[in-house]
């Protein structure tokens, strides 16, 4: 059972990764385990009473027993387990998109028929998705922010290749290019993310190197096999390296031609709107504004909801 639909009283019966935990001391004198379960999501407090074990390391994962308090808003533990790899699905820990990957693949399939027409971008594209299919479909969107989540790089590829070609239409830039730059503009989170654990982490090369880099780098192989156009290579990888529009949010360059600036766009468009709706439907009974740190600014909440805004 996810710890955000807990109830008082709840019987508590599933897998959790420890994040921290403490042996205590009762008012009777008697040793209790105090310790933080995460669900992958939220983290809840947990208590095990009459505990004459050691501390459990962070990171473990245990089986638990218990039943949760609303009152202490922590769940009093009755049994607890280490768990072995292999008791619990391997991806048990990460959030998934709420989309289905399936569904969500045909729709970026779709994007690409309908508005990439150049056969040399459309090759490209076919020989990365042949090789990093599997990876695109897996891959989180961010670590923290936006879309951190199993499918969240395709959910937001989709988002931005959608409005770019949008975009492309209104400003008469080059189509075919603007969403086949839109659809790879991120492919190098596949290297900078690791999520074979029970957490997204960085892996050691998007610490060093980054997705722009990554990506720019992976491509230019593929592309120097499927694009003869040397220039139409060169803008290609210019909409990668520019896809964060500043120097200072990461970008090698800045937008430099009408399919940078579009691609650039869509990219900080679908990320804003991802956080403004994320902090909406987080938002507390009696919340008005919500601060967000990397959009530096508060966010109007006020029993608001997605739904309000649908239509
Ligand atoms: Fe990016
Ligand atoms: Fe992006």
């Amino acid at each position: 059972m996810k710890i955000k639909n807990f109830s008082d009283g709840v019987k508590v019966e599933a897998f959790y990764v420890v994040k921290r935990s403490e042996v205590k001391k009762a008012s009777n004198g008697n040793p209790y385990l105090e310790i933080q379960l995460s669900d992958g999501i939220d983290v809840v407090k947990g208590r095990r009473f009459d505990y004459s074990d050691k501390a459990i390391e962070p990171n473990s994962v245990v089986k638990v027993l218990g039943k949760y308090d609303q009152k202490f808003n922590s769940v009093q533990i009755y049994s607890l387990n280490m768990a072995e790899k292999g008791e619990y699905p391997a991806d048990l820990f990460l959030p998934k998109c709420p989309k289905d990957v399936g569904s969500m693949w045909e729709d970026l399939l779709n994007i690409l028929e309908q508005y990439v027409d150049d056969n040399e971008l459309k090759g490209l594209l076919m020989l990365v998705f042949e090789k990093h299919g599997d990876d695109f479909k897996e891959a989180p969107g961010a670590l923290a922010h936006h879309h951190a989540y199993l499918g969240g790089l395709l959910e937001h590829t989709i988002a931005v290749a959608d409005s770019a070609s949008k975009l492309a239409i209104t400003y008469k830039s080059d189509l075919s290019l603007t969403v086949a730059g839109a659809i790879l503009h991120d492919l190098g989170k596949i290297w900078e993310y690791k999520w074979d654990g029970l957490q997204f982490e960085m892996s050691d090369q998007g610490a060093l190197l980054g997705h722009i880099s990554l990506g720019i780098s992976v491509i230019s192989i593929y592309a120097k096999s499927t694009i003869k156009d040397e220039e139409k290579r060169n803008k290609l990888l210019h909409i990668i390296g520019s896809h964060h529009g500043l120097v200072e949010w990461g970008a090698i360059k800045e937008p430099m031609i009408p399919e940078a600036v579009i691609v650039a766009a869509a990219d900080n468009l679908d990320a804003n709107m991802f956080k403004i709706y994320a902090a909406q439907e987080d938002a507390q009974p009696g919340e008005v504004t919500k601060w967000d740190r990397t959009m530096k600014r508060h966010i109007w909440v006020k029993e608001k909801t997605k739904d309000d805004y649908a239509g």
